[in-house]
């Protein structure tokens, strides 16, 4: 296990250029396994989630290179097996084997899914659209004699739950529709890499429509990580810095954004750039984090340690409404806050050195930005659950002026 080692209280300047989006890329590159003949995605973040969805490609038979951010995998040689249950538990993605190995195989396993345990994390939905299409579940495994189009009705927007119906229905004989779906980007980015491969799909407000096909020779470009660019905008507020994160998704920061002018910033965006200085007059602020276009939940842990370092607020989530446990880690820099159901009433307070461990990866990195803006060393370990998702963490803090190392 590494850890971060971070000497914090110095003002950040300068620019960070934000990498292709972890929940963009993992969809795709695991709908791959659908895809006949080699798909080609670039943009594509070298970071611990990713390294482990091409580790299970492989296992399942695909031939993956990576040059640079492009990644190609063909699929001529893959073949079903049961994937290896000790990489399938290091990520949530590996969720996504249900709709891939099930679209190309006829057959999926149910295994222990990984990623950030904050909450409970339920495969329902998931296993629904699988039925809805054809599937069977028999005790751990499922399989279908081949999936057919059919109807899907969400009762919650799961971002999950749509990327294996999509990744389902574009393999299925027929057309599906799909109701309640997610409306995230990263959605979105699937869609557009199904339809490379051949698949027809239409979207309206309400319905996602797909007919399938068979799937040849996929393209992508991964979109710039809407995370990764509010987590560098926040370490611009926690050290009274001023920095320009380039490559922004800028649209699908806009929730963010609305937060950061409430929160007395004033950022200043131009094409995928955005900028950020000091906050002189800050204001006491409050957030709900809900689907997409709300705030996105993956940004309220990246909000307390701002709200702490400002005039303080109050940060409800409704998707996962007990993701506060990172709370109890960000308490050792001094951060004071009062849970409630769903949600934290976050105090103003001093910033102090502190040595914790990571709670999740977003949980993480609110303990990094408390480490940059605390005079003073902190310690943090278990630094791959951040290195899961952001890439060249190290350097890209390192460039703008942060003293921070991983020692392994
Ligand atoms: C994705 O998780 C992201 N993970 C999460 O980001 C993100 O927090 C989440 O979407 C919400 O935006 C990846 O993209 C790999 P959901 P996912 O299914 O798909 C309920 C990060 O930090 N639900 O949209 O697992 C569930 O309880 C990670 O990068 C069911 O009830 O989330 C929750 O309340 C952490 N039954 C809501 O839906 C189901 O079968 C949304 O969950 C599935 C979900």
């Amino acid at each position: 296990m590494k850890k971060f080692v971070i000497r914090g209280g110095r003002a950040l300047r300068g620019e960070v250029s934000v990498s292709g989006s972890k929940n963009a890329a993992l969809p795709i590159l695991l709908a791959a396994l659908s895809v006949f003949g080699t798909s080609v995605i670039s943009g594509v973040p070298k970071i611990g989630d990713t390294e482990v969805a091409l580790e299970l490609l492989r296992d399942l038979g695909a031939t993956v290179t990576r040059q640079g951010d492009t990644v190609r995998i063909n699929t001529d040689s893959a073949a079903f097996c049961v994937p290896s249950c000790e990489a399938v538990a290091k990520i949530r993605a590996s969720t996504y084997l249900i709709g891939a190995s099930l679209a190309r195989f006829g057959e999926a396993h149910i295994l222990k899914f990984g990623g950030c345990g904050f909450c409970e994390r339920p495969i329902d939905l998931h296993i629904y659209a699988a039925k809805a299409l054809g599937a069977r579940v028999e005790g751990e495994r499922m399989c279908t004699d081949g999936l057919r189009g059919g109807e899907i009705n969400f009762r919650v927007p799961s971002v999950g739950a749509t990327i294996n119906a999509l990744i389902m229905a574009a393999s299925a004989v027929g057309e599906s529709v799909i109701r309640g779906y997610a409306r995230e980007p990263h959605v979105l980015s699937l869609i557009d890499f199904l339809v490379s491969a051949g698949a027809k799909i239409s979207l309206t407000e309400h319905e996602i429509r797909v007919t399938g096909s068979h799937l040849s020779s996929g393209v992508a470009q991964i979109r710039g990580d809407m995370i990764e660019a509010g987590s560098y905008l926040a370490a611009a507020v926690m050290t009274g810095g001023e920095l320009t994160v380039t490559g922004a998704p800028r649209g699908e920061l806009s929730a963010y954004l609305d937060f950061l002018a409430a929160l007395g910033a004033a950022p200043a965006c131009r094409g995928d750039r955005v900028s950020l200085g000091r906050i002189k007059s800050p204001r006491y602020t409050t957030l709900t984090a809900a689907p997409y276009p709300a705030y996105p939940t993956d940004l309220q842990p990246i909000a307390a340690p701002m709200l702490a370092a400002l005039a303080g607020g109050k940060i409800t989530d409704t998707v996962w409404e007990s993701r506060f446990g990172y709370l109890d880690a960000l308490e050792s820099f001094g951060i004071r806050s009062h849970k409630f159901h769903s949600g934290a009433e976050i105090y103003p307070s001093k910033i102090i050195p502190a040595t914790v461990t990571s709670p999740d990866l977003r949980g993480g990195m609110a303990c990094v930005l408390s480490a940059l803006a605390a005079d003073g060393e902190s310690v943090i370990y278990a630094a791959d659950t951040v290195l899961r998702g952001y890439e060249s963490i190290e350097e890209k803090l390192r460039a703008v002026g942060a003293d921070i190392r991983v020692v392994d």
